[in-house]
This record gives C-alpha cells, sequence and structure tokens, in this order.
C-alpha cells in the first residue's frame, strides 16, 4: 500500500468561533461553565497560538466569530461558496473550518450534503473547553485538524475530535460537558490522528444533494423555513397550527422510538401534509433512526437525526423550488 503523502499547497483555515475560541469573562475563571465567551479569540490568534503550525503553509480567516446556537444561514452560505472556491483552487491543499461543537454536527451534515464528492480534505474540528482554560482541548484538535486536511488520503467532510475523525453526515454531539463529546456512526472513525499522523480506515463516500450555486446564490430570507417539532406524552397539535399559521414550509417530526407520533400531534402533521407542507418523520431516539413501513405516507428520513433531516429537507426544497 503506498504511504500517505503530504498534500502540497496552503490549509486554509476558516473560523466561525465557537468554545474553541472561547476566552474566561473578565472576573470569571475558566474553569466556570458558560462564563466565557465563545468566539471571542479570531482563527488568526488561535493559528498564532500552535508552535506546531509555524511551518505549514496557512491562509487563515474568519467567516464569523459565532457562539454556534446562533449559527445562521449566512454564514453557512459564505463557508459553502469559500469551501467552494478552496476546492477549486490549486493552492489550497484542503479546508479546515473552527466551530462551536452545539451545532457542529449541523454544519459538518449541511456541508457534507453540498461538498460530499470533495476531492480535497474539509475538516471541521471545535472544542469542549475555552481557549484560556487550564487545559483546552482546542489546540490538540487544531493540529489534529490541519494534519487531516494535508493528508493525501482523507477527502470530503470529517469532524476532527479527541483524536478521531468522523464522516459529516455521521457525527453526532452525545455530550453536554464532557471533552469526549463526539461519536458517529456504527462503522466508527473514517481516520485517527495520534502525533499528528493520520491513520485512515475509509473515506467519505456520498453524492451531493444540491448544486452549490443555489446555496450561495438565494437570499437567505428565501430559504425555506423548516421545523422540527417533537412528539411527546401529551403532545397538542396546537404548535403545529400556529407554524402552519406563520408559513412554515417543512416539519421534521421527531418521533418517540421508531418514529411513533401521539395521534393528537400526527392528526395536525396530516392536516399540514394535506396543504401541502412536507412533513418528514424521524426519530428523538439517540439510535437506529425510523425504519419502515409506516401505516401512512409521512416519508421516513431513514438514519438521519431530526437536524439532519431538517437540513436535507431544505436542500431538497432549495433543489426544486
Ligand atoms: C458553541 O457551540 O459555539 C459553544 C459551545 C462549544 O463550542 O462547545
Amino acid at each position: 500500500m503506498p504511504e500517505p503523502e503530504v498534500r502540497s499547497g496552503r490549509v486554509l483555515v476558516l473560523g466561525c468561533g465557537g468554545t474553541i475560541a472561547g476566552v474566561a469573562r473578565a472576573g470569571h475563571s475558566a474553569a466556570e461553565w458558560v462564563a466565557y465567551d465563545a468566539g471571542a479569540l479570531g482563527a488568526g490568534q488561535l493559528v498564532a497560538a500552535l508552535p506546531g503550525l509555524a511551518a505549514v503553509p496557512l491562509e487563515v480567516r474568519d467567516v464569523a466569530r459565532l457562539d454556534s446556537c446562533d449559527m445562521d444561514i449566512e454564514t453557512w452560505q459564505a463557508l459553502a461558496r469559500a469551501v467552494g472556491h478552496a476546492l477549486a483552487d490549486p493552492q489550497i491543499a484542503g479546508v479546515v473550518i473552527t466551530h462551536g461543537t452545539d451545532t457542529l454536527e449541523e454544519t459538518a451534515f449541511f456541508l457534507h450534503s453540498v461538498w460530499a464528492s470533495a476531492s480535497k480534505p474539509v475538516v471541521l474540528t471545535a472544542a469542549m473547553r475555552p481557549a484560556t482554560a487550564a487545559s483546552p482541548d482546542g489546540p490538540q484538535n487544531l493540529l489534529d485538524a490541519v494534519a487531516l486536511a494535508r493528508d493525501s488520503w482523507i477527502r470530503g467532510v470529517l469532524v476532527a475530535f479527541g483524536g478521531q475523525a468522523w464522516p459529516g453526515d455521521e457525527v453526532r454531539k452525545l455530550h453536554g460537558q464532557s471533552v469526549a463529546a463526539f461519536a458517529g456512526g456504527p462503522g466508527g472513525p473514517a481516520a485517527v490522528v495520534a502525533n499528528g499522523v493520520v491513520t485512515a480506515f475509509r473515506l467519505a463516500p456520498g453524492a451531493p444533494s444540491v448544486v452549490p450555486e443555489a446555496i450561495w446564490g438565494t437570499d437567505p430570507a428565501r430559504w425555506p423555513w423548516v421545523e422540527i417539532v417533537t412528539s411527546h406524552a401529551g403532545a397538542r397539535g396546537d404548535g403545529v397550527a400556529a407554524l402552519l399559521a406563520a408559513g412554515v414550509q417543512g416539519i421534521v417530526v421527531a418521533g418517540t422510538g421508531n418514529g411513533s407520533i401521539h395521534q393528537t400531534l400526527r392528526a395536525a402533521l396530516r392536516e399540514a401534509q394535506a396543504r401541502g407542507v412536507p412533513v418528514w418523520r424521524a426519530s428523538r431516539c439517540i439510535a437506529g433512526g425510523v425504519l419502515g413501513p409506516w401505516d401512512d405516507d409521512l416519508p421516513l428520513s431513514g438514519l438521519l437525526t431530526p437536524a439532519q433531516a431538517r437540513i436535507a429537507l431544505v436542500l431538497q426544497l432549495l433543489a426544486t423550488r
């Protein structure tokens, strides 16, 4: 088997904010949860703090400085555009995106949906502890992400976290506080990184689901509005009625178990479907997705999480309007 090589060219580092770029608030210790500002540092500062990157050709810029719970369409458009230009630029070896952990899986799934067939690595990374913590996890994650972005065997959208790299369509945040916060599908990580050395097990497969220009060429205000509603004991249909009245254009229902839906909520969702609003069935369970057949015609989201299904439905509506 041929040895992996270092890709020639620069690594494009795009900063989006997050805890990896977080700084403890004045008067607070970095050990205090939430007493820090996510995205306080720019990507250039993260890179400059790492002597291990001094010899690596980098191009660094900030796309946003967000707490990723506030991730927005404009930032996704800017990322998709920047990645598209980087993929077409022979001087760029690969792309690294620093991001918050909270919606990392959504941005990864979104970029995977647009750039699944990328011939270069597009590696997102993040951290659970702010940059000012006594023992931040971001620096190593960033070093690993750059190693992945330069490795000749890696391509497609991945998330680098805790020494592992997960395909962008599989990765999921499983823990709210632990530094071992991320995992992926049953196939395990796509690659691991140890001491800067990448070992790749499988390449990110897949085909893009949308024409990239449709992503950045559409006014954010005209992106389809798709909401997630959750089924639970005592669920009601009033929320769905309110969404319909407000003009929602698609709904993903996070059902119980294999996607079962409380009968009252289900009646409201059938009404939405009858009015031409697509309704997709997903599961709120941590694993397993939804498998058919079901005795109605609510399309199944398969193994997609509700958050992923929401993005897939947005992209489908964007592609077909
Ligand atoms: C964020 O998602 O931006 C804040 C939380 C984190 O990065 O861990």
